[in-house]
């Protein structure tokens, strides 16, 4: 079982950021480092922002974190509509402001044998944020990382140098901050990226169920961020494989804070089906609770 974490509501802050970085990594997709103390230093993988795009703070977009080290918040993010452009656009040395951290972060059981994080596109900062942040925990759990892009990874790959035992043949890629670690990792790709398996990530997380001579144990959990169908896919296969988990969705969202119910979910609990809001409850939840078929 995920053990539930609290909700960050309540200690959300807002705080004026003074940009460090914000340049393309990859086609269509930046990184932004900003300097935001209060907030980096209470933000956990799975918490989220709302960013400010435009000068005067009121045109705000919810983003997940890759990391939050010292004073510094880290966010990779993909341009998709007029937010993210004009975000694109804000110059090192000025500021936005930012809200945060909001929602319930990921909840890792400590003593799941295995931890396995999937993520597709734009969800996968805030696996690697909770894969760094276990890894420098000293978790005794087995860690794993399958990420899917059919845009070229925004974070910097390599040939894999740890033992990835069950992963094909020629899909040799890894990511470099995962691999120095000592984390495998595999990528998936339908965009012809070299060393990356040719499909969805959700079918190379199956082909590597088969091909590992001892398979994850029930107990092992497995965490996921991406479109929705990739997560209703990781959904179906922890059911099968009895894995808990959660699942951190990336909704659209207005408010962020609660009070326009423009972000609510069918959610299955011990009292039936309810909508939830996946800014202030989630926006992780538990694996097998989400319907994806009800939306
Ligand atoms: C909790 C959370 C964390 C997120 N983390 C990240 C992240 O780390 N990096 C990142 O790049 N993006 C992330 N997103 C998605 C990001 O917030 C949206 O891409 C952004 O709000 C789009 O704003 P825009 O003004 O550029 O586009 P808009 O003009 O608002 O939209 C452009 C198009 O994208 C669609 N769209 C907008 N938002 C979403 C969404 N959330 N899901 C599906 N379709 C959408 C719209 O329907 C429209 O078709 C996250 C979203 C949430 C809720
Ligand atoms: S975005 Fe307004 S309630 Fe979640």
């Amino acid at each position: 079982m995920s053990r539930s974490a609290p909700s960050s509501r309540g200690s959300v802050l807002i705080e004026r950021a003074r940009i460090i970085e914000n340049h393309r990594v990859a086609p269509e997709q930046f990184r932004l480092l900003v300097e935001s103390p209060r907030i980096a230093t209470r933000a956990q993988p799975g918490t989220f922002v709302h960013v400010s795009c435009d000068e005067d703070g009121w045109f705000k977009r919810p983003m997940s974190l890759l990391d939050a080290q010292g004073d510094l918040l880290d966010i990779l993010y993909k341009v998709v509509g007029r937010g993210t452009q004009h975000l694109s656009t804000r110059s090192a040395g000025t500021c936005l402001s930012i809200m945060g951290p909001i929602g319930k972060p990921f909840a890792p059981d400590p003593e799941a044998p295995w931890i396995i994080a999937i993520g597709g596109g734009t969800g996968i900062p805030p696996l690697i944020f909770l894969l760094e942040r276990l890894f420098a925990s000293g978790t005794r759990s087995r860690l794993a990382f399958f990420g899917g892009s059919e845009l070229p990874f925004p974070l910097e790959t390599q040939h894999r140098a740890t033992p990835f035992i069950g992963i094909p043949e020629g899909v040799t890629q890894s990511l470099l901050r995962l691999d120095r670690l000592g984390i495998p990792a595999a990528l998936a790709s339908r965009s012809a990226i070299q060393g990356t398996y040719p499909g969805l990530v959700t079918d190379l997380f199956k082909s590597w169920l088969r091909l590992l001579p001892e398979p994850p144990t029930p107990g092992t959990q497995v965490f996921s961020c991406g479109p929705s169908a990739m997560m209703a896919a990781v959904q179906a296969l922890a059911r099968d494989m009895h894995f808990g988990g959660a699942l951190c969705l990336e909704e659209y969202m207005a408010c962020a804070i609660g009070g326009c119910a423009g972000c609510t979910v069918p959610v299955t609990g011990p009292d039936g089906i309810a909508m939830k809001r996946v800014c202030v409850d989630g926006p992780v939840f538990t694996i097998g609770t989400v319907l994806f078929d009800n939306r």
